[in-house]
């Protein structure tokens, strides 16, 4: 992967785009995560991959994504909706790519991302990690 790419990982396999719709639908091209796909590879800009992955571990508090890139931390983020949040999820995916090791100023990062981070990971290279 070259080193100015950033994959944004969507999970398609969320039932929920939030806590108040539960299961929302059983029929996996219909999900919340599926349309969020859709969404964000119609717009994204040259250099953010959109990768459909399954289950990220975080179901309750879906739609869930991952922004990753070489040297940089990973995030993941939660409670997306494709209705709501493409924008925002743009935003702070230019952010990231931007940004050495990845690490967006909290207070620069879109106000979803500063309250629905799930988890940051170090990245590969990190000496005691
Ligand atoms: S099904 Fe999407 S995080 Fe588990």
């Amino acid at each position: 992967m070259p080193q100015d790419t950033v994959e944004l990982l969507v999970c398609v396999t969320c039932r929920s785009a939030s806590p108040a719709t539960p299961l929302a639908t059983p029929d996996p091209d219909t999900r919340p995560g599926a349309h969020l796909v859709q969404a964000l590879r119609d717009i994204a800009p040259e250099g953010l991959r959109i990768i459909a992955v399954d289950c990220l571990s975080n179901c309750s508090r879906g739609c869930t994504i991952a922004l990753r890139k070489p040297g940089a931390w990973t995030y993941v983020y939660g409670n997306l909706t494709p209705e709501l949040h493409v924008s925002d999820i743009l935003e702070g995916a230019r952010k990231y790519r931007d940004a050495e090791a990845g690490l967006v100023p909290w207070r620069e990062r879109p106000e979803h991302f500063r309250k629905n981070c799930i988890a940051r990971i170090p990245p590969l290279e990190a000496p005691n990690a």
